[in-house]
């Protein structure tokens, strides 16, 4: 069975994860908004990350720091002048595209990937990715800001409080979730290359000459963080940058890639960024953002090995890593074999007696359920009808409540993965979906 973008696009509209931004206008390019299903699986994805980089560890803090920050960090940070791509156009059909992106023998020839005119490229220009907007209201040059294109300079020009005011010690790391936002060239691919996107981000803070050591550390964490968030390891892989990929600001970094329907693609990118960033921050600011270890007496700006996950990346991962169209005897089920911990619905409470004490016993069971998980309730149609869809949406468990609960107290919990069902004691129910969850 072929997992196509197609198909993944075709369920997340049909099963309400994601829609195109504004469809009732005809949409707008490359910008997605998440539905019912889609917002819960997103804020699951996100607190396994804060709970596994941050709540979990003593060494690592959380920061939600402002999206519009002052324009002097983007001038520090080099991505006034150096975050571009550089774009070319054809003079014949009018398409715009990445020149890094072109067949290397179209190139030369000047050749239209998509008309194939020869000698129809215009020169490369230097296209800066980031979004300009005014701050106030008057819209002359002194007011221009951005809107950021990565969450990574919030943590750098917070260092310092945060080392103030926490009581950590060098090596420690901050960690943010947030959007960013990047006009990009080629966006596409669904939600794999938007222009408003969020990010998981982690700087971890060290003294230089222990950078390599952590860098190699951080890329174990990072991998096994995707084995246990159900990702098939052998769709994943690292890739090296060689010299001519590295970023203005990187010495060493290597993607974790993950082999989606087109082709192998950056998932998450971890990289040493040496003491780049906060040494120019000091040099812009003139803020002294040196760090004094008590222990050695000496005085050092920190290396950063930074880990850099797109929320909306991985998201698109777990649903082309779980979908399967599996065959049964009579026809084929679509499921979304999620892990339970990231599934949006935890449990569906299907009622199947039409009896008059049924919706209300079916119901007094899914708002206890309520109380501790996300629960979805459907009481019409076929029951078979009723698993399907809830198969389609990742639901891990569905809860039936038939006669035999009137009489002994007892209900049916059925696995989405095997399609076994085992009758539990309707008061022993939330222990066994929660140990099914966490196990
Ligand atoms: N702070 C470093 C940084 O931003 P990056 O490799 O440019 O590094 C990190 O981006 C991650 O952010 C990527 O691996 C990807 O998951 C996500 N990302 C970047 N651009 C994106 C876009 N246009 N749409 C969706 N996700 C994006």
């Amino acid at each position: 069975m072929l997992v196509t973008m197609e198909k993944i696009v075709s369920l997340c509209k049909r099963r309400g994860f994601l829609f195109q931004s504004s469809e009732i206008y005809g949409g707008i390019n490359a910008c997605y908004d998440y539905g019912p299903l889609g917002v819960e699986l997103k804020r699951n994805i996100k607190d396994f990350w804060w709970r596994s980089m941050v709540q979990e560890r003593d060494d690592i803090v959380g920061l939600d720091a402002a999206i519009l920050m002052h324009p002097k960090v983007w001038e520090a940070s080099g991505h006034v002048s150096g975050f571009s791509d550089p774009l070319v156009d054809c003079k014949q059909c009018k398409q715009r595209f990445r020149e890094d992106e072109i067949d290397p023998k179209k190139l030369e020839k000047r050749q239209c990937p998509r008309c194939g005119n020869v000698d129809a490229l215009t020169d490369a220009r230097q296209f800066n990715l980031m979004f300009k907007t005014h701050m106030g209201p008057v819209e002359e040059s002194a007011s221009v800001i951005y809107l950021r294109p990565e969450t990574a300079q919030g943590i750098y020009v917070n260092y310092k409080n945060v080392l103030d005011s926490s009581r950590q010690k060098i090596p420690f790391g901050i960690a943010q979730i947030g959007k960013a936002f990047r006009n990009e060239i080629t966006p596409g691919n669904f939600i794999f290359r938007t222009r408003e996107f969020e990010q998981m981000e982690m700087q971890f803070f060290v003294k230089p000459g222990d950078d390599e050591e952590t860098f190699h550390h951080w890329k174990e964490i990072r991998w096994a963080w995707y084995k246990s968030l159900g990702i098939n390891t052998d769709k994943l892989r690292f890739h090296e940058h060689g010299k001519n990929e590295l970023a203005h600001y990187a010495k060493a970094a290597f993607d974790i890639e993950y082999e989606f329907p087109i082709g192998w693609k950056e998932l998450e990118g971890i990289h040493n960024r040496t003491d780049f960033d906060l040494s120019r921050h000091q040099d812009y600011s003139g803020k002294d953002l040196t760090y004094f270890d008590d222990s050695t007496r000496e005085r050092f700006v920190p290396y950063i090995i930074e880990t850099s996950a797109g929320v909306d990346r991985t998201l698109l991962t777990c649903l082309v890593d779980s979908y399967e169209e599996e065959q049964l005897e009579k026809e084929v089920r679509t499921v979304l074999r999620l892990d339970p911990k990231i599934a949006p619905v935890k449990a569906a409470v299907f009622p199947l007696v039409n009896r008059d004490s049924m919706p209300e016993l079916a119901k007094n069971i899914f708002h206890d359920l309520k109380k501790n998980f996300n629960v979805f309730y459907d009481a019409s149609g076929a029951v078979g009808r009723r698993y399907r869809r809830q198969d389609e949406a990742g639901t891990p468990f569905c809860i039936t409540i038939d006669s035999q609960t009137l009489e002994d107290d007892t209900v049916t919990i059925r696995d989405r993965d095997t399609m076994e069902q085992i009758r539990v004691k309707a008061a022993g129910l939330k222990m066994e979906i929660k140990e099914r969850i966490t196990k």
